[in-house]
């Protein structure tokens, strides 16, 4: 049984395991579901609006904090209607040099890829920047702890004057939280980091003087109950855990019981319900271009 192995490495170290290669095949059956996550973001806002008034009087350099595999500027290009955008140098900062590759290879115009930062956010460098825009999605949840506010202020650090930041992440009630608490309790004996919520990072934020702009976006993965593979993938990557098949998890103490009241059995279903705050900090008060998508 696999609850009988020894413990695995915890929530930070298996993260950066899970950014590899060998995490591709789990990786890709993840985004099968969490694509979603980024089309949802990118058109959260009117980023051509917000980019090309910043353009206005001089060119825009970003940071693509914890950059992963490249997914919203994927999906930015994809639905944000940049095509008026001028080009801005697209810096990337990850600890994981695979997703510094992977991020790299999806950028296209507008981005025009710029430094690669192989670091935590915590680590980077506090010569490093400042950046006109910096963003996070879905990018902190492996934060240890200690690091949080270390984390925190280094992002606010890397946010010039006038310029643009934009975290999202997933909140407690919403899915990737809790489902990763269920497994920690429920399968490791409470054992284990719990991941970092937008809570946590908002708290630090007003902890340490911002005062940011927030606004929850609500929506739901809907996958086929047969289609286990992508239902297994899913959850391991949510998890960074591939050692405890679907099977075991839909037996498991709290996990089970979080995913059995995830299936609509009606309609042969699982929904897992997202809460995801989008945290803005910006000079120009109101001035965030918030569709009615969002
Ligand atoms: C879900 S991915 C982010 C997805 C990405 N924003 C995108 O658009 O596809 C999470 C990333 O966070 C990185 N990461 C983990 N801990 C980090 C830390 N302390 N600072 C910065 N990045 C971190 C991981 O290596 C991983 O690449």
């Amino acid at each position: 049984m696999s609850t009988d192995s020894p413990a695995p490495a915890d929530t930070a170290a298996r993260s950066l395991a899970h950014w590899s290669e060998e995490g591709r095949r789990e990786m890709e059956a993840f985004y099968a579901l969490a694509r979603l996550d980024y089309e949802l973001l990118a058109k959260a806002l009117d980023w051509s609006a917000l980019l090309g008034r910043m353009q206005s009087d001089r060119s825009l350099t970003l940071l693509d904090v914890a950059c992963g595999s490249g997914k919203f500027p994927q999906a930015l290009t994809a639905y944000a209607g940049l095509e008026g955008v001028r080009e801005l140098r697209y810096d990337l900062l990850d600890p994981s040099a695979f997703s510094l590759t992977e991020a790299a290879a999806a950028l296209s115009a507008p981005f025009a890829e710029g430094t690669h930062y192989e670091s935590t956010m915590e680590d980077l460098a506090p010569e490093e920047g400042p950046w006109d825009v910096v963003w996070a999605t879905h990018a902190l949840y492996a934060l240890e702890p200690a690091k949080l506010d270390a984390a925190v202020a280094r992002y606010l650090a890397a946010r010039a004057p006038g310029g643009f930041s934009f975290l999202a992440q997933g909140a407690r009630g919403g899915h990737y939280i809790d489902v990763y608490e269920a497994f920690l309790e429920g399968v490791r004996g409470g054992e284990g980091t719990p991941y970092v919520a937008s809570d946590d990072l908002i708290a630090a934020m007003r902890d340490q003087g911002a005062e940011p702009e927030v606004h929850r976006l609500r929506y739901e993965h809907v996958v086929a109950a047969e289609d286990t593979a992508v239902l297994e993938g899913f959850l391991q990557r949510c998890l960074f855990d591939d050692t405890v098949p679907l099977a075991e998890l839909l037996e498991a103490p709290l996990v089970g019981a979080y995913l059995r009241g995830c299936h609509d059995t009606a309609a042969g279903v699982y929904r897992f319900h997202h809460e995801v705050d989008c945290v803005v900090l910006s000079d120009d008060e109101g001035a965030t271009p918030w569709t009615a998508a969002s």
